[in-house]
């Protein structure tokens, strides 16, 4: 029985692979306001400002290549029984060969009816625009967890938390509830660990975080043989 190693991830991971993350110095939300693009009001005052800003990013997704990171991540699966929690939208774990992938925030690809939810249309890379409807005639909009939205995947991704052996934290700020509330359910004897070029706010008086500084794509490879070497 292969020992559970959950992954919770953010926009770092796929930083390396030329999508932007949110926070960082030259963040995305420094072209839009957060108001302006991610929320059911601005969907409802601009939709099609909202609309090209997820058509722009769900085409760079789609021209994006996983990077050493995610691919380290799908390697471990040979060792490991590997959960990834990610409040990515892109592919690239998928794409990388993670083959257990929960999407917290939903995902890029997908689209919904805003009149039925249940209506999720899988569109690859393609555009929506203002006047494209759903069957049951619902304009249709991005399957994404918007500010001010639930978190329908949280309940599972606690769950998954609670049964962690390892617990690794990739490139994300832990800004963001109730995602960066999942390491609370993390058993207080498993060994946790955080990879970012800087330490978050949110675990620097942890002391039973592991912190590992550095790119994804540099650090995971060697943390990959430790945890090898380590745990089996
Ligand atoms: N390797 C590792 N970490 C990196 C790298 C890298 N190459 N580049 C950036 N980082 C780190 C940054 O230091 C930062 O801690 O990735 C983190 C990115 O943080 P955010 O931009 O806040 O992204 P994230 O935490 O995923 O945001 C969470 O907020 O806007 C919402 O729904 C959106 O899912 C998103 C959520």
């Amino acid at each position: 029985m292969k020992k559970s190693l959950v992954v919770l991830t953010g926009a770092g991971i796929s930083a390396e692979s030329g999508l932007k993350t949110f926070r960082d110095g030259n963040g995305l939300w420094e072209n839009h306001k957060v108001e302006d693009v991610a929320t059911p009001e601005a969907f409802a005052a601009n939709p099609a400002l909202v609309l090209k800003f997820y058509n722009e990013r769900r085409k760079a997704a789609a021209e994006a290549k996983p990077n050493a990171a995610h691919k380290t991540l799908a390697e471990l699966e040979e060792y490991f029984d590997v959960k990834i929690i990610t409040q990515n939208v892109d592919d690239l774990h998928e794409r990388g060969g993670s083959s257990n992938v929960l999407h917290l925030h939903g995902e890029l690809s997908k689209v919904r009816s805003d009149v039925n939810p249940s209506e999720i249309i899988d569109i690859g890379s393609k555009p929506i625009n203002v006047g494209d409807k759903g069957k049951c005639g619902g304009q249709l909009r991005p399957h994404i967890v918007w500010f001010g939205e639930a978190v329908p995947m949280i309940e599972p991704s606690i769950e998954i938390c609670e049964q962690a052996a390892i617990f690794l934290v990739i490139g994300t700020s832990l800004q963001v509830y109730p995602a960066a509330g999942l390491i609370r359910y993390v058993p207080r004897n498993s060994p946790k660990y955080i990879i970012d070029k800087v330490l978050p706010a949110s675990a620097q008086n942890d002391k039973n975080i592991v912190f590992l500084e550095g790119a994804a794509s540099v650090v995971l490879p060697d943390l990959k043989k430790k945890l090898i070497e380590e745990f089996l």
